[in-house]
C-alpha cells in the first residue's frame, strides 16, 4: 500500500503483501506522492486517487491505461514537462513531476519545435 493514500478502488489496488522494496517520492498533479522502485509512472497514478487518468481531448470522456504493455497509448501522460509519455513503459525515478493530461498537447510541449 502506498503511504498516505487511497486506493483507487475495490478493482485496482496494491497487493497487501510485505514489499521490501524502496520508496519512491514523486509528484502527481502537485502533490507529493509515495510510490515503490520499479513500480511504473502508470501504477502510480492510478494508485494515487479515484480520479480519472485522463480524459479523451475530443469527447472529455474518462481514460484508463489498458494493455499496461505499451501498445493501446490509452497512459499518455507528461513527465517532467514533456508531454505524450507512455506512462505504462516508465518507472518513476525520485522527484519526477507527472501531470495528467486534460486536452492534445501540441508538439511544441515536447521540445520538438
Ligand atoms: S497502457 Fe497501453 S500503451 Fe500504456
Amino acid at each position: 500500500m502506498m503511504t498516505g493514500q487511497r486506493e483507487r478502488n475495490a478493482v485496482f489496488s496494491r497487493i497487501n503483501v510485505a514489499d521490501r522494496r524502496a520508496t519512491v517520492t514523486v509528484e502527481i498533479d502537485g502533490r507529493t506522492v509515495t510510490c515503490r522502485k520499479g513500480d511504473t509512472v502508470a501504477a502510480a497514478v492510478m494508485l494515487a486517487d479515484d480520479g480519472p487518468y485522463r480524459r479523451n481531448p475530443v469527447s472529455g470522456a474518462a481514460r484508463e491505461p489498458y494493455c499496461m504493455m505499451g501498445i493501446c497509448f490509452e497512459c499518455l501522460i507528461e513527465i517532467d514537462g514533456v508531454a505524450n509519455q507512455q506512462g505504462c513503459l516508465r518507472t518513476v525515478e525520485p522527484g519526477m513531476r507527472i501531470r495528467r493530461q486534460r486536452a492534445v498537447q501540441p508538439l511544441r510541449e515536447r521540445g520538438e519545435a
